[in-house]
């Protein structure tokens, strides 16, 4: 999702620093190439080395290196990214940031910079809380700069509270989002996807022929229009989309939690082939063909429907819930009874009779119900059935 991307990384000094050397390799995993500035007060933290190394680049720490500004100077270098991350920012660069102070390599840049820049500050959580610190974001938001975090936690120096950076690969998302221009920029969408398996015995499940294919095609179709998505995936054929968050789960009681956990959310698709029952009578030790031809006896739960409980929370509910209806027969008429029996806003319906080649296969032909109805689409490529939807969900949410 990252590929291609140049990103520019200032390494300001706090602790949170050396989380700041996973962030280049969670960042190149992605595709991205790096280039590390490390501020005098970083270099306490890690050194230019270990950063280079990890980058792959040269690293920049001073702006009076006759060297480097032969090389590429200091404005070129703010200039020659995609993108300008600050993580761990610190107070001190925020302020200097926000009052336009200039006199080191680090602050130069972003004074000299024309492109977005992106934060991550670390501090303590009286440092974080103080009016001047916030007085600073205030004045940074307002001038567009972009923030991944604080959290709060358990801190190095012992307390607890706001201040605390984003993890690595959480920055790294928020970095996709930033790069990827278009009209879901800061919404939040949720999207399951792929089958669940429901565990017989240790080595035995329960399972359906879903691929996850059209679940990450609408994943990769919603990060590509800016939205941060939280990919919630049971063991799909297919694997998930770069740049999008992906909690793998295997059962639909784990999906459920998962979800859970991920919202809220401005929008969710829902669009996982959730095994309906899971084993109650699930054996902790493998079941034993002992000879005697006695066969062994499953008995049933339901398990929860995540749909029909995200869409009628009651508090924190997505304002867009779309669900899926995979039917064999009359399709639009179990889909529209299923809409409003599960409290869904929308539900793309789709006929999985083994004559269509649907499930599982590279196509599929939907029809979208709404509030106003049904509307059909042609037969398309999961793909474009993706790219669709993730445009009219944009159209909804903005
Ligand atoms: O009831 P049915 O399985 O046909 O509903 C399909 C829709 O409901 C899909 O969007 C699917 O992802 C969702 N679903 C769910 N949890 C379940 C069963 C279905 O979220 N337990």
């Amino acid at each position: 999702m990252l590929a291609g991307k140049r990103i520019l990384l200032i390494i300001g000094g706090g602790v949170a620093a050396f989380k700041s050397l996973t962030l280049i390799r969670e960042l190149r995993a992605r595709g991205a190439s790096v280039v590390p500035v490390i501020t005098q007060a970083g270099q306490e933290f890690v050194t230019p080395l270990s950063a280079s190394a990890l980058a792959a680049e040269k690293v920049y720490t001073d702006l009076f290196s006759l060297t480097d500004e032969a090389e590429m100077g200091h404005i070129e270098l703010s200039r020659d990214a995609d993108l300008v991350v600050i993580a761990p920012a610190t107070a001190d660069l925020l302020g200097k940031m926000a009052n336009g102070l200039a006199n080191d390599l680090a602050s130069t840049i972003l004074m000299a910079t024309d492109k977005r820049v992106l934060v991550a500050p670390a501090m303590n959580v009286r440092m974080w809380e103080h009016p001047a610190t916030q007085r600073n974001v205030a004045v940074l938001k307002g001038d567009g700069v972009l923030f991944a975090g604080p959290t709060e936690g358990a801190m190095a120096c012992g307390e607890y509270g706001p201040g605390r950076m984003v993890e690595p690969d959480e920055i790294a998302d928020d970095i996709a989002a930033a790069l990827m221009d278009g009209p879901l920029r800061g919404k939040h969408i949720l999207v399951t996807s792929g089958p669940t398996h429901e565990p017989i015995d240790p080595v035995r499940y329960i399972a359906n022929r879903s691929s996850g294919a059209q679940g990450t095609a609408i994943a990769r179709a919603l990060s590509g229009l800016g939205a941060r998505v939280s990919f919630v995936t049971g063991p799909a054929d297919v694997d998930p989309p770069a740049g999008v968050k992906v909690i793998k789960v295997q059962t639909a009681r784990e999906m459920l939690e998962a979800v859970e956990a991920a919202l809220p959310a401005d929008g969710a698709v829902f669009a996982a082939a959730v095994a309906d029952w899971h084993v109650a009578s699930e054996s902790t030790s493998k079941i034993k063909k002992d000879g005697s031809g006695s066969l062994p006896v499953l008995e049933f739960a339901e398990n929860p429907d995540i749909l029909a409980t995200v869409s009628q929370l009651t508090v924190g509910r997505p304002k867009l819930v779309v669900g899926f209806a995979a039917e064999t027969d009359d399709v639009e008429a179990h889909a529209t009874a299923k809409r409003k029996r599960k409290g869904c806003d929308w539900i793309l319906a789709n006929d999985v009779s083994p004559a269509t080649g649907i499930m599982g296969g590279t196509e599929n032909a939907v029809t979208l119900i709404t509030d106003a109805g049904a509307e059909v689409w042609p037969r398309m490529g999961k793909d474009e059935v993706a790219r669709k939807l993730a445009a009219r969900i944009a159209e909804a949410l903005t």
